[in-house]
């Protein structure tokens, strides 16, 4: 283990100051390897891991399949050329087509999420250029690039698409009348999370996404759905959109979709985009991403969650977990506020950002991981209990249980110290280096 030793200075000097505060702050040791639901750390201490990084290990750590796959694809051919293609990428089409709502007809690979959004914002500018208005989700989260395409010294690149499309218009999530009112100048799209994620979780009501699509309908805006958390069985479904029976133009997917085991994003296209994406001038998806080896990931990660029947499961542990959530937090209503979501898509809404680090750092102790939020700034923060598809009740029970104890901690500090832990955590970063070295 020694190539730990003075890692967290490392990180401090050469890659994230941020992240090295909040490692000294919460004592977190570095992941040394991971199995199922099992984090090992660099001291050999075991965890439960409830976080999943925020939901990418939908199928758990290390799945021997998944990596049999990866493996073997990796001893065949692991990358192509940039611009070629390869048949892991049918198979991987054919896997999910089945999983798909009805006419979606192109795949187009990307490396995360965040570049689906640039591409889509791309094919935005080119097939509207009238239209300036984005609506999202306040609080939505489509990722945190910044315009490459507005620094490329190589003008003609960014000529092919004009100006991004600027006017961005936030509506509340779930509100109808917003969302209509927002619709009242002409909308080039609108993007939505079917399940709103991050520290926010939210259910919309009944109708919404219908009611979306029937106002991108009525102006022909596109309707983009973000289901890069809530696919693949994390929400209760494979895909929350065609369970709704609402086919959007666009559809985003990554975290799940190679269970973890490569980073790969996809926008899926619906039929009526195939003449707009046949005539942009350059391809629409990234022609280095949806590397064979990606591609069997996912293929695999698909298998995994059909022979395991994980949806099912998915949806029984998940009613289990939130059960379990609501009877440990119910006598705490003035520190637990709600338990919101849906499927494995769950987690306890604390009072304060304060409460979410104590849960957080107690949770620790007792060797389990949750997903907590760093920069959200949410003044009510969603601590996130994101297990992998194939969580026990009897983890589940060991991180109830856990949970009870450590709200019933929390409970007894007085009430000063709540609050001393709600300003810490917003003044986390703003402390001297030496301070986080002593914590
Ligand atoms: C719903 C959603 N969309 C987009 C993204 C951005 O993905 P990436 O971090 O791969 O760019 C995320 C990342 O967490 C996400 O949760």
């Amino acid at each position: 283990m020694s190539g730990y030793t003075g890692l967290y200075d490392q990180c401090d000097q050469y890659w994230n100051t941020s992240a090295a505060k909040i490692y000294r702050i919460s004592h977190k040791t570095a992941e040394a390897e991971a199995h199922g639901a099992e984090v090992v750390d660099e001291n050999g201490r075991r965890f439960l891991d409830f976080a999943c990084s925020y939901g990418v290990f939908l199928l758990g750590h290390t799945h021997k399949q998944i990596v049999a796959a990866v493996t073997e694809q990796t001893l065949t051919l692991a990358m192509r050329p940039a611009g070629t293609r390869h048949p892991s990428a049918i198979a991987l089409w054919n896997a999910l087509q089945p999983w798909l709502p009805p006419s979606m007809s192109g795949l187009h690979f990307a490396h995360t999420g965040s570049e689906c959004s640039e591409m889509t914002l791309r094919l935005i500018s080119h097939r509207s250029p009238d239209r300036r208005r984005i609506v999202v989700a306040e609080n939505g989260y489509h990722g945190k690039t910044l315009a490459a395409l507005d620094i490329m010294g190589q003008s003609g690149h960014s000529a092919l698409f004009g100006a991004s499309p600027a006017e961005v218009v936030r509506v509340p999530y779930g509100d109808a009348e917003s969302l209509n009112y927002a619709f009242q100048e002409p909308v080039a799209a609108l993007f939505l999370e079917p399940v709103l994620g991050g520290p926010f979780i939210t259910v919309p009501p009944a109708g919404y996404l219908q009611m979306a699509r029937d106002l991108c309908d009525t102006q022909d805006s596109l309707l983009v759905f973000d289901e890069i958390q809530t696919a693949f069985g994390r929400a209760g479904e494979m895909m929350e959109c065609t369970t709704q029976g609402v086919s959007p133009d666009l559809l985003f997917l990554s975290k799940g979709l190679t269970g973890g085991c490569a980073a790969m994003a996809c926008v899926v296209s619906h039929e009526r985009l195939s003449e707009t994406i046949a005539s942009l001038p350059e391809e629409f998806g990234n022609p280095r991403a949806g590397q064979p080896v990606a591609c069997e990931a996912g293929v695999a990660a698909i298998r995994v969650i059909e022979e395991e029947n994980l949806i099912q499961r998915a949806r029984e542990s998940g009613a289990y977990l939130r059960e379990r959530l609501l009877a440990v937090t119910a006598p705490y209503p003035e520190i637990i506020l709600d338990v919101p979501g849906k499927g494995l898509m769950t987690g306890v809404k604390c009072a304060h950002p304060g409460i979410e680090l104590m849960l957080l750092m107690g949770m620790d102790k007792q060797n389990i991981h949750l997903g907590y939020s760093l920069n959200e700034a949410a003044a009510h923060p969603v601590l996130r209990f994101y297990p992998p598809l194939s969580v026990t009740r009897e983890q589940i029970d060991r991180v109830a249980d856990a949970l009870a104890s450590v709200l019933a901690e929390v409970a007894a500090r007085p009430a000063f110290m709540r609050r001393f832990m709600n300003w810490f955590t917003k003044h986390k970063y703003g402390f001297p280096d030496w301070l986080y070295k002593l914590a």
